[in-house]
C-alpha cells in the first residue's frame, strides 16, 4: 500500500454514506487525517468509527454545505483539528425528481438541488481556496460532478443533469482562477456507481445489475472503491500538472 497523504488533511463533504465514505476511507488508508461533513450526526460517527477500527485518525463535523457560515466553520474546525487543509473533496449532492420529464419537476425539487449540488460546491470552494492560499503548500480540490452533466440523453434526470454540468464547468473555471495560488482544482465525474442514487424509482440492485449489461459498455456500474481511486489521483502528487480537468469514471458510456 503506498502512503501519498501521509501528514496531510482530507476533508470530504457527504462522507456519511456512498462514495464519499468510500473516499473518507481510501484517504486513510493512505495516511490522511480525515474530516468527514454531512448534515446527520450518525452516518458521520460510522464513517469516523471504520477509520479508526483501521487505524486512521477523523473527525466528524455536522455541516450543511448550503450554508456559507456551516461551511467556514467546517474549514476552521478542521484546521483547528489537524492544522491544514491540504485536499477538499466537494462530494455531497442529491437527484430529486428522479424519473420525471422536465415539464413535471417540481420547482422545489429543482431549487434544492441547485441550492446543494451547484450553490454548495460553489460555497465550499470559496471556503476551501481561502485557507489553501495562505498554506505553503497550496491544496487540491476535487469536485463531484457526474457523466450525465455530459450529455442530456438520460430520461428523468435532465434537472439533476443541469446542476452537475454546472459543477464541471465550475471546476474548470476556479482551477484556472486559482491555479496561481497554489490549489489545484478538478473533478471525478463517476458514471452508474454502486448506490442507490442509481437506482431508478422502483428499482432493485438486480434490476440495475441486468440493465448495466445493456446501458453500459463495461457491463456494471463502477464500485465505490473505483471512484475513489479516481478522486485520490486528482488529489496526489502524481496529478500535480492535472490542472481543470473532469475524469470521468462510467464504464465507458460516454465513450
Ligand atoms: N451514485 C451514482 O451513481 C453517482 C453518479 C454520478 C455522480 N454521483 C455524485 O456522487 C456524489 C455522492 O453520491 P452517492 O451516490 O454517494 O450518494 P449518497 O450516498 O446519497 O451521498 C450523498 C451524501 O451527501 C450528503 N448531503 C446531501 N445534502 C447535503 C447538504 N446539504 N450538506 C451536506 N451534506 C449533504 C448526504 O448526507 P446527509 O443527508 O446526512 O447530509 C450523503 O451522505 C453526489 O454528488 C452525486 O451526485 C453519484
Amino acid at each position: 500500500m503506498t502512503h501519498r497523504f501521509t501528514d496531510r488533511t482530507a476533508l470530504v463533504t457527504g462522507a456519511g454514506s456512498g462514495i464519499g465514505r468510500a473516499v473518507a476511507l481510501a484517504f486513510a488508508a493512505e495516511g490522511a487525517q480525515v474530516v468527514v461533513a454531512g448534515r446527520r450526526r450518525e452516518p458521520l460517527d460510522e464513517t469516523v468509527a471504520l477509520i479508526e477500527q483501521a487505524g486512521g485518525k477523523a473527525l466528524a463535523v455536522t455541516a450543511d454545505v448550503t450554508r456559507s457560515a456551516d461551511i467556514q466553520a467546517l474549514v476552521d474546525a478542521t484546521v483547528d483539528r489537524f492544522g491544514s487543509l491540504d485536499v477538499a473533496v466537494n462530494n455531497a449532492g442529491v437527484l430529486e425528481a428522479g424519473g420525471r420529464p422536465v415539464a413535471d419537476v417540481p420547482e422545489d425539487a429543482w431549487r434544492r438541488m441547485l441550492d446543494i449540488n451547484v450553490t454548495g460546491v460553489l460555497l465550499a470552494l470559496q471556503a476551501e481556496v481561502r485557507r489553501m492560499r495562505t498554506q505553503p503548500g497550496g491544496g487540491a480540490i476535487v469536485n463531484i460532478a457526474s457523466r450525465i452533466g455530459v450529455h442530456g440523453r438520460i430520461p428523468g434526470t435532465t434537472a439533476y443533469a443541469a446542476t452537475k454540468a454546472a459543477v464541471s464547468i465550475l471546476t474548470r473555471g476556479a482551477a484556472l482562477d486559482h491555479i496561481a495560488d497554489g490549489v489545484r482544482i478538478n473533478a471525478v465525474s463517476p458514471g452508474a456507481s454502486a448506490t442507490p442514487m442509481s437506482l431508478r424509482p422502483g428499482e432493485t440492485e438486480a434490476d440495475r445489475a441486468e440493465r448495466m449489461k445493456t446501458d453500459v459498455p463495461l457491463g456494471r456500474v463502477s464500485t465505490v472503491k473505483e471512484i475513489a481511486a479516481a478522486v485520490l489521483y486528482l488529489a496526489s502528487d502524481d496529478a500535480a500538472s492535472v490542472v481543470g480537468a473532469d475524469l470521468v469514471v462510467d464504464g465507458g458510456s460516454t465513450a
